[in-house]
């Protein structure tokens, strides 16, 4: 449809039609069996089945055709409902959690991986999804870790912008795209004590410096939505939140898309003492320039008497109206309603051959090797013995693939089965243990079994009976998949006490120990570390996961993923993130330690650190050689190019991921020790050295200065290249005006 004819519908609606597009009500409203990811309050949704201007949580090609002409027939000016649901890592295909595709470093993974999930979605009737997640992460307490990319604003900011990329492709009015949400504007990962929901505290130069960046280069790569977050920012809701939303989002970010608020936020406004009722929300959130109202009835049921009253200019509802009617318009909604669903198209793009092979080189390339004593891996062993309740788990996604069928996942007996069957190495398999200790708390429900004592000790026998005819125990060990994800913080982050006690007794077995772990955040893994040969981190790796684990565990490929969070030696030192400040009193590598910045029970930096993960190879690294010292910042064209040989001294081909860091010696705020700026990967055959070289430029030296302006400082800085983020290997160059 032409602007003008837009612009004409607009003038041509009445004033209920027009508040009730701003409407979004949960899929039950048109059919029991939706997905439910928030608390509904249903019968209000009733009056708004044939004006509400969006649904979430349909999908179904057919389903949504009869909704949407059921809908269209009975709305007043026929306008198309818009469609959105969670497509977070998979609607069919599942692939890695987005934590476990940070840990590719490899943003083209992501973007490949979004692709999939929109062909998929858009062909059963989705035409928005509330991907990608792009909110910076620094507390493994925070269950929705899982759904980030991980603790580092640069690497967020290429992997964001990769999904939406996949998501939208050129145009969203392709039958094969849909229209990709940002979200949760701003600074959700940032709940005081990993608490979800909980307040944030953050400084605009923080907020600025570390947490917007996350969001900004998806929003520049053309984001169709973007979410308001639950949190208050500095004691601000995010849905009321005027200097957030028009001055940041709007005018700085130029962000000119759909802004909806997550379920139910505008209406907690109320619940934080922000508003004073559903009517004060309602004001608070359009004057903040919200578009959408997500399942909080706070606009359907108050708009109109705001309006009317006058406290609430017709304008800011026409604007916000405006955006919702172009982002149908530009999904070719108009034209099209159904936007290419079709069940028959639908069959031929789920599940397809070529998206399980992405969603298997996905998954090889996101596991992190955090140890590999005596090269425990790849397994070289004739007798196996694999145990663990993640041997037959089939929901190894996380607990946001709400659409994904978990028994089409590859379990690790199917890919072992597959793989060993024509071999005479002998597998025998065990659970070993239930996957949870009794009566654990899975937020929305609780694990309970009445004959958990006996189950465990029979399985326990078991398993240490096949354990005892084997050379070589793979422990096949994690959290559950709703043991991570929204409402999900634990104050603990260790393994349930039932598989540590199944671990514990392996390990008396004295017999070479390969542990995997499924997690969706990082954990506290001493023992399991100390005493395994070697460890594995799965992450929720989705329907590939057998097939992915075993390829890399059996040496068909080598490990290459690089931890996008730091993992702690304990809960303790949460929230944890390697580019920290170095203090006024750093704390000296030897000698006494009295009166520095430190803890008397644990060391300062992560166990495993950010950007770490070990390969099957050994890698050799040059010192970093400058071709000059000196970069000047009144020369925009000008660049300093840090050159490292990289080379792989092992016996296997393997694949690097050379990371370049940069500090600011000095500067108008204090500076992080060591701030990501560049990642190359590289794949070399033993005895093969490569030259890897990164261009500095200004504009990677700028950053939130004591004035509030993005702008680099001249002065020191130190270039850092390794394989993590606790490399050393540096040299110094400085920067004139
Ligand atoms: C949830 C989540 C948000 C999700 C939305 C719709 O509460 O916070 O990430 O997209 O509701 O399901």
């Amino acid at each position: 449809m032409k602007r003008e004819d837009l612009l004409a519908l607009l003038s041509d609606m009445s004033l209920e039609e027009k508040i009730m597009q701003l409407v979004q009500v949960p899929g039950q409203t048109y059919e029991e069996s939706a997905a439910v990811t928030g608390l509904a309050d249903m019968e209000k949704a009733e009056k708004s089945k044939y004006l509400a201007g969006s649904v979430l949580g349909l999908h179904g090609a057919d389903k949504i055709i009869a909704i949407q002409k059921d809908y269209m027939q009975k709305h007043p000016h026929h306008i198309p409902l818009l469609f959105m649901l969670d497509v977070i890592h998979g609607h069919d295909t599942v692939f890695p959690c987005p934590l476990a595709q940070g840990a590719t470093f490899d943003p083209e993974i992501s973007r490949k991986a979004a692709e999939v999930q929109a062909k998929e979605a858009s062909a059963d009737g989705v035409q928005v999804t509330f991907s990608p997640m792009a909110d910076l992460v620094r507390d493994a307490r925070w269950g929705r870790v899982v759904e980030s990319t991980g603790e580092d604003p640069y690497l967020n900011g290429l992997m964001a912008a990769a999904m939406v990329k996949g998501y939208q492709g050129d145009s969203i009015a392709d039958k094969d795209h849909v229209a990709a949400c940002v979200k949760h504007f701003a600074a959700y990962g940032a709940a005081e004590a990993g608490r979800d929901y909980n307040n944030c505290e953050l400084s605009e130069h923080t907020l600025r410096d570390q947490y917007l960046h996350g969001y900004r280069r998806p929003i520049s790569e053309g984001a169709r939505l973007v979410m308001t977050s639950f949190n208050p920012l500095n004691g601000i809701p995010s849905s009321g939140n005027k200097w957030l939303m028009r001055d940041i989002l709007r005018k700085e970010m130029g962000f000119n898309g759909v802004l909806i608020s997550d379920w139910g936020a505008i209406g907690e406004m109320v619940d934080w003492g922000f508003a004073e009722d559903l009517k004060d929300a309602a004001k608070l959130a359009m004057d903040a320039g919200v578009d959408i109202d997500m399942c909080a009835d706070s606009y359907s049921d108050y708009l109109d008497s705001l309006i009317k009253e006058g406290n609430v200019k017709e304008e800011l509802l026409d604007e916000a109206v405006l955006r919702v009617l172009e982002l149908k318009n530009d999904l070719g909604l108009f034209e099209d309603p159904y936007h290419g669903a079709s069940a028959e198209r639908y069959k031929e793009v789920s599940f397809s051959p070529e998206s399980r092979e992405l969603a298997l080189d996905a998954v090889r390339k996101s596991l992190v090797l955090l140890e590999n004593r005596n090269n425990a891996l790849p397994l070289n062993s004739k007798s196996i013995a694999l145990i663990g309740p993640y041997v037959d788990e089939k929901n190894t996604q996380s607990s946001w693939a709400i659409t994904c069928d978990a028994d089409k996942n590859v379990t690790l007996r199917t890919a072992f089965e597959e793989a060993f069957k024509e071999t005479d190495t002998k597998i025998k398999y065990s659970a070993g243990c239930t996957l949870l200790d009794n009566d654990s708390d899975l937020g929305f429900t609780t694990y309970h079994s009445d004959t958990f004592d006996e189950d465990n000790d029979r399985l326990l026998a078991e398993a240490l009976e096949i354990a005892n005819s084997a050379d070589t125990v793979v422990l096949c060990l994690g959290e559950s998949a709703f043991q991570s994800g929204e409402s999900t913080s634990k104050t603990r982050i260790t393994l349930p006490e039932v598989q540590l006690r199944l671990f514990n007794e392996i390990c008396a077995k004295g017999k070479k120990l390969i542990t995997l772990i499924f997690t969706g955040r990082p954990l506290e893994l001493n023992e399991i570390a100390d005493k395994s040969d070697a460890v594995l981190i799965c992450w929720r790796p989705g329907t590939e996961s057998g097939h992915g684990i075993c390829d890399v565990v059996t040496g068909k490929v080598s490990p290459q993923g690089k931890l996008p969070m730091s993992f702690p030696w304990y809960v303790g030192q949460e929230p944890l993130y390697y580019n920290r400040f170095n203090t006024g009193r750093p704390k000296p590598v030897e000698g006494d330690t009295i009166f520095t910045t430190r803890y008397l029970d644990c060391p300062n930096e992560a166990r495993y650190p950010f950007g770490y993960g070990l390969t099957y190879s050994d890698f050799e690294i040059s010192e970093v050689v400058l071709d000059k010292e000196k970069l000047t910042k009144s020369n925009p064209d000008d660049k300093i190019t840090a050159t490292v040989k990289v080379s792989n001294v092992g016996d296997k081909c393997a694949t690097q991921t050379v990371q370049l860091y940069i500090r600011d010696m000095v500067g108008s705020t204090v500076r992080p020790i060591k701030e990501l700026k560049g990642f190359k990967k590289i794949t070399l055959k033993p005895g093969e050295s490569a030259e890897i070289s990164f261009a500095i430029t200004d504009d990677m030296l700028k950053f939130w200065t004591a004035a509030n302006i993005y702008d680099s400082e001249p002065g020191k800085f130190s270039v850092f290249v390794g394989f993590d983020s606790a490399t050393e290997n540096s040299q110094e160059f400085e920067l004139l005006d």
